[in-house]
C-alpha cells in the first residue's frame, strides 16, 4: 500500500492519537427521529453553505497525512446527497484511508446498496430503533420500517459484511424492542448495537431520566434471549462494549455514551456538512474550514487547523459526571 508519510499525527494534549474522521455530508434527512430532529420547521442549510465532494476530498486528504486511516460517512441522512456514490468512490482511492464507512437510516439503501459497494464502501452501520411498524412511524414520524428492511437485505445481497444496526435506547420507550431486535439481528447474522440517547436531540428535551442505561439493556437482552458473555476489549475496536450471546448465535454491543463515558479512549475528529471541524459531540467549538478552503487557503494551514482543533480537546466534557455540556447542534447537524 502506498501511504504518504504523516507529516505529523493527530495526538491531543492527553496523548491520544486521532485516526478517525466522521464527515457529515449533508443535514438533511427523509425521516424525523424524535432524538434528533424537530418534528418540522428544520430549517437547512443552502446548498452553497454545504461542502462540495471536491472539498472533502480535500479534507480528507490533507486527513490522511496526518494519520487519519478510517472515514465515516454521515449526515443527516448521506444517502440524501445527491451522487454520494461519486464521493464514496473519491474518498476510496485515497491513499492512507484504509476504512470507508456509512452511517445510514437505510431508508434508501434499496436503491443505492449495490452501487455503494461498487463504488469502495466497505462498511454500513444502519438506524434502527425498533422492528414494529407502527413505533418505528412513531419514532422516525414516517413510515419507513418497510424499506429500511429492504434495504438491509439488499445490503446483504451486496456483499457487505459486519453490518451494524445502531439502535437508540431510551427509557420508556425501547425496552420493548430489546429483545425483538436482538432476535431480528440474530436472525439475519447482523451486529447489533445499543446507543444510549444522548443530548443531541434538536428539540432540546434530553433529561438524564430518559436514558435506558447499558447494564440495563443487557439485563434485558439475558433474561429475554440468553447469556452473554463478555468479548475481550483486546478484540474489540471503537467505544462499544461487546458481548455475544452464549449459544454462539450474534453478538451485541452497548455504547454507554452517558452511564459510562468513554471520552479517554477517543480518537474523533468531525467535518461538519458546512465544513466546520469539531473536536467533540459535546463541545461547541469549531473551526472553520470552509472558509479556509474557499480563501485560497494552503494545504498547510488546513493542517494547522487540524492540528489546532485536536490541540484544544479537552479530557472530557462534563460527561464524567453526567452533566453534558450541550453543543448547541443536534445529532443531525453535527453527524454521528
Ligand atoms: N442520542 C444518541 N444517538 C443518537 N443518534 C441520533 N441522535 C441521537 C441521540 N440524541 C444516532 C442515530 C444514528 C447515529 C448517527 O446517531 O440513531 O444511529
Ligand atoms: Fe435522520 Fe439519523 Fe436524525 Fe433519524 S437520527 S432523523 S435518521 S439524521
Amino acid at each position: 500500500m502506498t501511504t504518504t508519510p504523516p507529516s505529523g499525527s493527530l495526538v491531543d494534549p492527553f496523548g491520544r492519537l486521532h485516526t478517525d474522521l466522521r464527515v457529515s455530508v449533508t443535514d438533511r434527512c427523509n425521516i424525523r427521529c424524535q432524538y434528533c430532529m424537530p418534528a418540522d420547521g428544520v430549517v437547512f442549510k443552502p446548498h452553497d453553505a454545504i461542502l462540495t465532494f471536491e472539498e472533502i476530498e480535500r479534507v480528507v486528504r490533507v486527513a490522511a497525512s496526518l494519520g487519519v486511516r478510517k472515514v465515516r460517512l454521515t449526515g443527516g441522512e448521506p444517502l440524501v446527497r445527491h451522487g454520494i456514490c461519486r464521493l464514496v468512490r473519491m474518498l476510496s482511492a485515497i491513499p492512507g484511508i484504509v476504512e470507508l464507512a456509512m452511517t445510514t437510516n437505510g431508508v434508501r439503501l434499496g436503491e443505492f446498496a449495490e452501487e455503494l459497494r461498487r463504488s469502495g464502501l466497505q462498511r454500513l452501520n444502519i438506524s434502527l430503533d425498533t422492528v414494529d411498524r407502527e413505533k418505528f412511524r412513531q419514532i422516525a414520524r414516517r413510515d419507513a420500517l418497510p424499506k429500511v428492511l429492504r434495504g438491509i437485505v439488499a445490503a446483504r445481497r451486496a456483499g457487505f459484511q459486519h453490518i451494524k444496526i445502531n439502535a437508540v435506547a431510551l427509557r420508556g420507550q425501547s425496552e420493548d424492542d430489546v429483545v425483538p431486535l436482538a432476535r431480528f439481528a440474530r436472525e439475519h447474522g447482523l451486529e447489533l448495537r445499543f446507543i444510549e440517547f444522548m443530548p443531541l436531540d434538536g428539540a432540546n428535551r434530553w433529561q438524564a431520566g430518559d436514558v435506558l442505561a447499558s447494564d440495563e439493556i443487557l439485563r434485558l437482552l439475558s433474561e429475554g434471549v440468553g447469556p452473554l458473555e463478555p468479548i475481550p476489549e483486546s478484540e474489540v475496536h471503537g467505544v462499544a462494549t461487546e458481548y455475544r450471546f452464549a449459544d454462539g448465535i450474534g453478538r451485541v454491543g452497548v455504547i454507554a455514551s452517558v452511564s459510562q463515558p468513554f471520552c479517554h479512549q477517543c480518537g474523533r475528529i468531525r467535518l461538519t456538512a458546512e465544513g466546520r471541524l469539531r473536536n467533540c459531540l459535546f463541545s461547541p467549538e469549531e473551526w472553520d474550514v470552509r472558509s479556509l478552503l474557499r480563501g485560497g487557503g494552503s494545504d498547510e494551514q488546513l493542517i494547522a487547523m487540524f492540528q489546532a482543533a485536536i490541540g484544544a480537546k479537552r479530557a472530557a466534557r462534563g460527561a464524567e459526571d453526567g452533566q453534558f455540556a450541550r453543543s448547541g447542534r443536534a445529532m443531525y447537524q453535527i453527524g454521528g
